[in-house]
């Protein structure tokens, strides 16, 4: 559909206020590469400070890296880590989703420039469940992978689970089929009694949780023997030009693209943040053989900017 991209593209250009996009960009790619000795200076407009997040009482959650000074002094939060503490993670991350829901859709198609599309697709067709097949899709968000494995069971069933009830709530309107529900739970305790399931999916979400092997070894415990993973998530480009421009791009153009889109640029900054603290795809493949998966296997997608594991459970 190259057509509709282009108009999206164009439509996204006019919704920005170009020459102070170029300035701030043009500043944070001087200090983000240090070459500019005003690295520790803080030059960003009062305006485009956003505090990570607060409770209810407006107190400010703890972030590691991040204080309330930094906030005062007005560093911008590409600045600063936005990362919660592992202890805290789990409501961090339920805030940070709920918080951008409603956007959640648009702006992933348009900082993957809709690449994120295929790649979920490639990853269903890697297990290619059969067509009565029981699957889950943990960390579903707004449900693209529940959507994408739906057509592939007509007579089975598909369940999406999740903890950002918010973030199941804004995909609804594309969920009207009977073979799809959603489930509000935890990645790390899942709702669902042993060997439930013939295939397991998970897109952009094992990042996100605060104890990476619970989640695999809790995903093997709810499929069943000789059942099958699919696991989508971020990765970092091996070819340094490459890698050198992913991170150009999701450091400073994705953060001030959410700026730009009236999204929330802390999560955005959480996004390249929290990739680069993700192990490699080497690692990842570990972590999943040692949490109760065999035959695992990955490849790099989108230039290496993410990687698609597949794993069958133990027999
Ligand atoms: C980046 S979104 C990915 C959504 C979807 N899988 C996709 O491919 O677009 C990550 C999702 O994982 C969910 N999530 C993160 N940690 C979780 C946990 N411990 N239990 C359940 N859901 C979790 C978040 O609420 C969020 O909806």
């Amino acid at each position: 559909m190259p057509g509709t991209r282009s108009r999206i593209l164009v439509s996204f250009v006019a919704t920005m206020d170009a020459p102070r996009i170029a300035r701030t960009m043009a500043h944070n790619l001087l200090t983000g590469w240090g070459l500019s000795r005003t690295r520790q200076v803080p030059t960003m407009p009062q305006r485009s400070i956003v505090v990570p997040c607060r409770d209810a009482s407006g107190t400010p959650i703890p972030a590691s890296g991040w204080r309330e000074a930094d906030h005062e002094r007005g560093w911008s939060v590409s600045q600063m880590s936005v990362l919660p503490p592992d202890d805290d993670k789990a409501r961090y991350v339920a805030q940070m989703f709920a918080r951008i829901a409603p956007g959640y859709d648009r702006m992933n198609r348009l900082m993957t420039f809709g690449l994120d599309r295929g790649w979920r697709a490639a990853a269903v067709s890697a297990i290619a469940p059969p067509h009565d097949a029981r699957v889950l899709d943990v960390g579903t968000g707004t449900g693209d992978f529940v959507a994408l494995l739906t057509p592939w069971v007509p007579q089975g069933l598909v369940v999406g689970v999740d903890f950002t009830v918010p973030m199941m709530h804004a995909g609804r309107w594309r969920h009207v089929d009977r073979r799809s529900q959603f489930v509000a739970g935890d990645a790390l305790r899942l709702p669902f009694a042993d060997a439930r399931f013939d295939a397991v999916t998970t897109g952009f979400t094992v990042r996100n949780v605060s104890d990476i092997a619970a989640a695999f070894a809790e995903m093997a415990r709810v499929t069943r023997p000789g059942g099958v993973l699919a696991c989508l998530e971020v990765a970092r480009p091996q070819q340094v030009l490459v890698r050198l421009g992913h991170r150009w791009y999701f450091e400073i153009v994705v953060p001030q693209l959410a700026r730009a889109l009236g999204a929330d640029p802390t999560a955005y900054t959480y996004l390249p943040q929290s990739a680069r603290r993700f192990p490699a795809p080497e690692r990842l493949a570990e972590l999943i053989a040692d949490n109760g998966w065999s035959h695992v296997h990955y490849w790099r997608v989108g230039s290496g900017a993410a990687a698609i594991h597949v794993a069958r459970r133990h027999a």
